[in-house]
């Protein structure tokens, strides 16, 4: 399979560019030696697949025939095979192709992006996983059976066909594998998308309450993982962290506006409702089943809490603090320094950073090792804060 076709393919899947990348990824060769390492797959073999190689490459047709009008009248399924008119031939095709080249035995990228192709075109249809895994049960032993006529007609004896079959057998299952997880990827990014549509809603929610210069959540969570790259966290977690910052002020919805919008300074029992939205956003977002959601909880609890422990709402001290919300500590309080308020002017780059590090100090306000790694990131830091788009930030995630 060319290149040009099976981006075609992973755009008909409507694949994420993360998810993407990640399919790309199954495709290095160290991956498909590690499958067939397993399996024990090896010049045995290939030499039992030349035997018989002609034979199957004339059956290849048949065999997708068979399969595909069987497997098509099942009830249950036969709907997921009508979408489209010319769905079914379609699969016979790719299906019969990926047998000729499994018989080629040019085991290549391209061949792994036509056993890719094969996989998620059942993703695309809708067939599930388990259904997936079971129809290829029934394929391989399709094939099984077509390679014993082959061995048959060569004259090939007991063993030797045993053997063959057996070298089939290994052959399918790495495929199979192979197919199943670029399946399974796509699931695994159709939730991921998922996840990214609630992201994108609760920033709303978050927008709708914050008094802050538009695009102040999307540059909190860009210089989050400026800083948590800085810091040497892994990209995964860079990531997450990038994703959940958003959330840090969520619970702002639940303060009365009287006190959200008050142009001056709080009254002490103001201020003590207005601490509150760090547990309010940690309540409205700990039970969820997505990660980015449950780290957006503990960023919403912890992002106002000091190194030093005398921050709020459970005054946590040094590492007690989980590193998300010490990070996220930073970015906030940088963009609320140098961006107008309707409480204060917008102050120099170089005239917070020296609050930041003069008044606040990283060893009572911040975590140090973070405020390095803020520091170390500064100039990124500046050209986010002046350049930032949030419609294309909002597209991105
Ligand atoms: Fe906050
Ligand atoms: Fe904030």
């Amino acid at each position: 399979m060319d290149d040009i076709k099976f981006k075609q393919i992973l755009k008909d899947c409507g694949l994420s560019a993360k998810g993407i990348d990640e399919l790309n990824e199954m495709l290095m060769q160290s991956r498909v030696e590690l499958l067939n390492a397993v399996i024990n797959f090896n010049n045995d073999d290939l030499n039992n697949f030349a035997k018989i190689k002609t034979c199957m490459k004339n059956s290849a047709n048949e065999i997708s025939d068979i399969f595909y009008n069987r497997i098509a009248l099942i009830d249950g399924l036969k709907e997921k095979f009508t979408i489209d008119a010319n769905l079914l031939e379609q699969l016979k095709l790719n299906n019969a192709d990926y047998l000729k080249a499994f018989f080629d035995m040019k085991y290549d990228e391209n061949y792994f992006k036509d056993t890719m192709a094969v996989g998620l075109a059942h993703g695309i249809i809708g067939i599930s996983p388990s259904i997936y895994i079971v129809i290829s049960g029934y394929y391989a032993n399709l094939i099984a059976s077509f390679a014993l006529k082959c061995c048959q007609e060569i004259g090939l004896g007991l063993i030797d066909t045993l053997k063959t079959i057996n070298s089939i057998q290994k052959k399918i299952t790495v495929d199979t594998t192979f197919a199943i997880e670029s399946y399974y990827k796509k699931s695994l990014d159709d939730s991921y998308k998922a996840d990214q549509k609630t992201l994108g809603m609760l920033m709303s929610i978050a927008e709708y309450k914050d008094i802050d210069t538009g695009n102040h959540i999307a540059r909190v969570s860009s210089y989050s993982k400026i800083i948590a790259k800085n810091l040497g966290l892994d990209s995964l977690h860079q990531e997450r962290i990038f994703y959940s910052s958003p959330m840090h002020d969520i619970g702002k919805v639940g303060i009365p506006d009287n006190i959200i919008l008050k142009p001056g300074k709080l009254t002490d029992s103001e201020y003590t409702v207005m601490k509150t939205h760090c547990n309010i956003g940690y309540d409205i977002l700990k039970d969820s089943d997505s990660h980015i959601l449950k780290d957006g909880a503990i960023i919403a609890v912890s992002h106002h809490e000091n190194f030093d422990g005398s921050g709020y709402p459970f005054r946590l001290k040094g590492e007690k603090i989980p590193i998300e919300g010490r990070i996220c500590r930073i970015s906030d309080v940088f963009d609320a320094l140098v961006n107008k308020r309707c409480y204060k002017p917008a102050l120099s780059v170089e005239k917070a950073t020296e609050i930041m590090e003069k008044e606040m100090k990283p060893e009572k306000c911040f975590d140090p090792d973070c405020f390095n790694a803020f520091l170390k990131g500064l100039d990124e830091i500046i050209d986010v804060k002046n350049n930032i788009d949030k419609d294309l930030y909002l597209n991105g995630v």
